[in-house]
């Protein structure tokens, strides 16, 4: 398989990886910017990781380089190890009362929806889910939907950027803005957003936001940052209470200082995200923007390809998707959870094809690729290929062998 950019990363060669979207891959060059920084960490912990010696400043060396990246003053980003306790941060901090209401959809992800559901609960806050179709046609079907599940009732919208298991792109800002005339906060899950889709939240104007460094940025697990708009950071906490609660001095406000330090915690990953951010905007003429819309293309096209091999139409518009893209499978060919886990078994262990399929609320069988730079259109065709045969299967055969 030729593609220039493999060479960047420790990608086994013998697997076609097709799912950069759950964890990420991390580029060599980052890899070694991180070594660089343990080395200096284990020289002399006390001088590097002591909050009150040299750590503040190489955080917020960092926290400038990610406000410039998503428009945010840096003083309103809290550094996290990743998108779930930023999403918990918020939602166990929030002043919840018995009889408020959250609002969830049905594309969130698992976790984050179980952050609220945990936090709504001890509160007697009830969960509304806004049912978003898929396949689906527009940006208006997603506000439609989450407009009809917001209430009078309801304090807090979570909405992700970019969904998990679909890979929309939803309409944040128009989101945002619905729900701040209803007088409701939101927080956007952006787990996936900084680098596939360009971010600003000067523009969006969230409540909260959190993302993660690891997947689309190629940073090393495990890092993201937290938004919080300024007036709310004094009621929002991490989920671990350290130091910072008491010691002011750990941060340039109360709120930074909480979350500067949160017990004993490597800081190299957050450390080495410049970096990464720095290599991926080489790699292209036209730096990050033109990778993110190179990798749209990619998902676009080979999408196409196992549309073509399923017999499927659109399942979503071009212009919802970054570069993740969902496909529906047959649900009476690929049948129930157990022969979903085994397809995508099946696909890793005998045809060496690293890509996750999932029953969409429990129903609908997805295939979910991801597009970054390392991958070729090639490696779509050839998954398609694979999936032809399957799908050539009679369907007692597929469901046994899967
Ligand atoms: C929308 C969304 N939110 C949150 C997460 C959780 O990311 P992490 O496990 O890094 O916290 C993911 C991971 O795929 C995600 O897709």
């Amino acid at each position: 398989m030729s593609n220039a950019f493999r060479k960047h990363w420790r990608l086994n060669p013998d697997v076609d990886f097709l799912n950069h979207g759950s964890f990420g891959a991390t580029p060599i060059v980052v890899l070694e910017t991180q070594r660089r920084w343990i080395e200096l960490l284990e020289r002399d912990p006390i001088e590097f990781l002591g909050p009150e010696r040299s750590l503040l400043p190489k955080l917020d060396r960092v926290r400038d380089c990610i406000g410039g990246l998503v428009g945010a003053d840096a003083a309103d980003l809290a550094f996290v190890r990743n998108a779930t306790e930023g999403v918990n941060a918020v939602l166990r901090s929030f002043p919840f009362s018995s009889g408020d209401e959250v609002v969830i959809t049905n594309h969130g992800y698992n976790a984050c929806n179980n952050a609220v559901r945990y936090a709504a609960e001890r509160c007697g806050t009830g969960v509304s889910v806004a049912e978003l179709p898929f396949p689906v046609e527009s940006d208006a079907q997603v506000i439609e939907a989450v407009d009809a599940t917001l209430s009078p009732k309801t304090r807090l919208l979570l909405i992700d950027h970019v969904t998990s298991p679909t890979g929309l792109v939803l309409p944040v800002k128009e989101l945002i803005e619905l729900a701040h005339r209803r007088g409701v906060r939101v927080m956007v899950d952006g787990a996936h957003a900084p680098g596939m889709v360009p971010v600003d939240l000067s523009q969006l104007d969230p409540d909260y936001y959190t993302a993660n460094h690891h997947k689309w940025l190629c940073g090393p697990k495990t890092s993201g940052f937290l938004y919080v708009r300024r007036e709310l950071q004094p009621e929002v906490h991490p989920t671990t209470i350290s130091h910072g609660a008491n010691s002011p001095g750990l941060g340039q406000t109360p709120f930074l200082a909480e979350f500067n330090w949160v017990g004993t915690y490597d800081p190299t990953p957050i450390l080495s995200v410049p970096t990464a951010i720095e290599f991926l905007g080489g790699l292209k003429e036209g730096g990050l923007s033109q990778l993110m819309r190179d990798n749209h293309a990619l998902v676009l096209a080979g999408r196409q390809v196992l549309l073509d091999a399923i017999d499927c139409g659109l399942p979503a518009p071009a212009e919802m998707l970054g570069s993740l893209a969902s496909v529906p499978l047959p649900a009476d060919r690929v049948g129930n959870g157990d022969a979903v886990k085994g397809l995508q078994h099946r696909l890793y262990h005998e045809h060496a094809i690293e890509v996750p399929i999932f029953l969409l609320n429990g129903t609908l069988p997805c295939l979910r690729i991801s597009a970054q730079v390392y991958n070729s259109l090639e490696q779509y065709e050839r998954l398609a290929d694979v999936l032809r045969n399957l799908s050539g299967l009679s369907t007692t055969r597929f469901r046994r062998n899967a």
